[in-house]
């Protein structure tokens, strides 16, 4: 049997499934007509971006729309290992059209969820977002689903989740518990404003149940090092 490695709903973890929850019936109402394209992202790693993408696109297939998750973030691929799946191509062999789409999306990873993964650790990736493809790719799929998800990289280690957030029809900004700092957060708020993002709302994530930070999560000083952390990972 698969090994889902964060999603929550069938563990023991009822209060952050019942926070993802919330943040789908949030959503549900903000959205409107065009809740299609939702962007996830956060100012660096590890704040909980793939964690509340999966769970997020989870909770809708649960109500029994169609969703796919999508793996943007293809410096630090993810996806394929919440759901314990393995994934062997993935969005840059599409990009770079070495692949079809319907070759490298993972069907029914969950009922009415499906997955398109990222692989590989490319370099340069940014520019793939810059292109045509990407946009063939999003309204092939906005065909096909009632909700496409994007789990993007973090806003100080690339620019990549503000480029896709002008393809989303909004963005959930993650925001870890005393992870940031006030400049950081402002910072990856103007770059997705500069980019005319629609911002739907910010998660605070990792919020423990006495109100504390539930892990030990150091600060870096510089974008260059979150890099060098980032790529270690
Ligand atoms: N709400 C949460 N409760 C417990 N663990 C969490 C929560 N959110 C994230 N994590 C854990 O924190 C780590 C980083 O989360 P992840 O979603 O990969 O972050 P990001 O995509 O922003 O880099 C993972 O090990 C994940 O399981
Ligand atoms: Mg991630």
């Amino acid at each position: 049997m698969r090994r889902r490695k964060l999603v929550f709903f069938d563990r023991d973890k009822e209060h952050i499934a019942e926070a993802i929850r919330i943040l789908r019936t949030n959503l549900y109402f903000t959205e409107s007509k065009d809740r299609k394209v939702v962007l996830v992202t956060s100012s660096i790693p590890k704040e909980g971006k793939s964690t509340i993408a999966a769970n997020y696109a989870l909770s809708v297939a649960i109500s029994g729309e169609k969703v796919i998750l999508v793996d943007c973030d293809i410096r630090r691929p993810r996806v394929v290992d919440s759901f314990g799946i393995k994934a062997n191509y993935g969005l840059e062999e599409v990009l770079r059209g070495k692949k079809n789409l319907e070759d490298v999306i993972l069907h029914n990873v969950e009922r009415n969820l499906d997955l398109l993964p990222a692989t590989s650790f490319g370099e340069n990736v940014t520019e793939l977002f810059l292109g045509k493809k990407i946009v063939e790719i999003l309204d092939g799929l906005k065909e096909k689903y009632n909700l496409i998800v994007l789990d993007t990289p973090p806003l100080t280690v690339a620019t990549d989740a503000a480029l896709l957030s002008t393809y989303a029809d909004g963005v959930v900004y993650v925001v870890g518990y005393d992870m940031v700092f006030k400049k950081e957060l402002l910072s990856g708020k103007k770059l997705l404003e500069k980019a005319g993002a629609n911002i739907y709302g910010v998660v605070v994530n990792k919020v423990s149940i006495n109100g504390y930070s539930m892990g030990n999560y150091g600060h870096y000083s510089s974008n260059y090092k979150y890099y060098d952390e980032y790529k270690k990972r």
